[in-house]
């Protein structure tokens, strides 16, 4: 039976896309960016300020939610939606990964890989089919394959097995998904490291089980840049063109717009959340350390021209302030600008390729970006 497409490409110039994807809870436009709502919480950010920024998705793990507070009790609660008063667009991530960089005493067999909880050390087991019902408690509009995830460098050996039992736990997980109710979706996840055959062997393997979309994971975990876009150029031309496209866990804005021109349509990313508690904040002219002690004293906000308020409002000195006096306002304020900058990237990037000017549009940006801070 074939799966049904909830996508359309809208336009395309080179070989980047734009689109829409209608999920139950709403369309997403892409190429999207859905900041990361680990554990039901966007970190420094109200729900209200993640929508004002123009996220029309954002994603939650599986791994942290059914551990705390627990599958079931988000289901009876009414789904995640409601729960976190998102109530939009949802993208979950099946788990594997977060357990690869998060839980002790790990194990990964054929059945399903088994570990302890970061949080009270109690043992639990993630099979691909409890994968699937968990994400199907939380309401998940697009829920994730299991898959096993090698960080790299890796041994061609690991990086093969790994591959293998990912295709394996994907027909798990699409049999486990055959009652969703229409409208929902799950996403394969291409894996593969670093090698090309195993890349298309991933590809063509998960277009063979069928999919709603296909994301490319396994990436932006401690391979350089062009390793990375190579193996996107290597898996993207197998995917069907008609089908979403998602790069997992990435990453910076450079990172993303290379990837849109490899004809990326999704991401996602700790980073604009994660580096802004960390005193960063991503603009138009790159990213600016406010920790550094140049900003002390210097009265201008970090982007006069941007959209958003708080980019245009508080000072650099007062935001250089904040940061070294490790105060929550600090981490929120500069979440909240690095969200919005990720939003209008996105935003820009879509106008530039419904107008055929992508190519330009990377060129300009890129360039201001490399000019630096003023
Ligand atoms: N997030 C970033 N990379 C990956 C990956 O390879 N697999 C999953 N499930 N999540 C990811």
């Amino acid at each position: 039976m074939t799966v049904p497409n909830h996508f359309e490409l809208i336009g395309t110039d080179g070989a980047a896309r734009t689109g829409r994807l209608t999920t139950p809870h709403g369309v997403v436009r892409t190429p999207a960016f859905m900041p990361v709502g680990t554990a039901g919480a966007m970190k420094g950010l109200h729900w209200r300020e993640v929508r004002d920024a123009g996220a029309d998705i954002v994603l939650g793990n599986t791994y942290h939610l059914m551990l705390r507070p627990g599958a079931e009790r988000i289901a009876a609660l009414g789904g995640l939606q409601r729960f976190t008063t998102w109530n939009g667009p949802m993208l979950t991530d099946s788990g594997g990964f977060q357990v690869m960089s998060l839980a002790q005493l790990r194990k990964v067999n054929e059945q399903a890989v088994t570990f302890r909880s970061h949080i009270d050390g109690a043992a639990i087991e993630l099979s691909p089919e409890r994968a699937i019902e968990v994400q199907r408690l939380l309401g998940s509009d697009i829920a994730m394959q299991l898959d096993e995830c090698v960080r790299l460098p890796a041994d061609r050996a690991d990086i093969e097995r790994a591959m293998q039992l990912s295709l394996r736990w994907a027909e798990r997980c699409k049999r486990a998904f055959e009652t969703a109710p229409d409208g929902y979706m799950l996403f394969g996840i291409v894996q593969g490291g670093d090698v090309p055959e195993l890349r298309h062997a991933s590809a063509q393997g998960l277009i063979d089980i069928g999919f709603h979309g296909y994301a490319i994971g396994g990436l932006a975990v401690g391979e350089p840049q062009d390793v990375m876009l190579a193996m996107i150029e290597e898996a993207a031309p197998i995917l069907p063109a008609e089908r979403p496209r998602y790069l997992m866990g990435v990453g910076t804005p450079e990172d993303m717009l290379e990837a849109v021109a490899r004809s990326i349509d999704m991401f996602d990313c700790v980073m604009p959340t994660r580096n802004g508690r960390h005193g960063l904040a991503f603009t138009q002219y790159g990213p600016i350390n406010l920790r550094n002690a140049k900003h002390a004293d210097d009265p201008r906000p970090l982007d006069e021209e941007s959209d958003w308020p708080s980019a245009r409002t508080y000072s650099r000195a007062y935001l250089h302030h904040l940061v070294r006096s490790s105060e929550t306002l600090g981490a929120m304020l500069l979440s909240e600008i690095n969200i919005a900058y990720y939003q209008r990237l996105m935003r820009d990037i879509r106008a530039a390729i419904a107008v055929g000017q992508f190519e330009e549009f990377r060129l300009r940006t890129r360039a201001a970006w490399e000019r630096g801070d003023i």
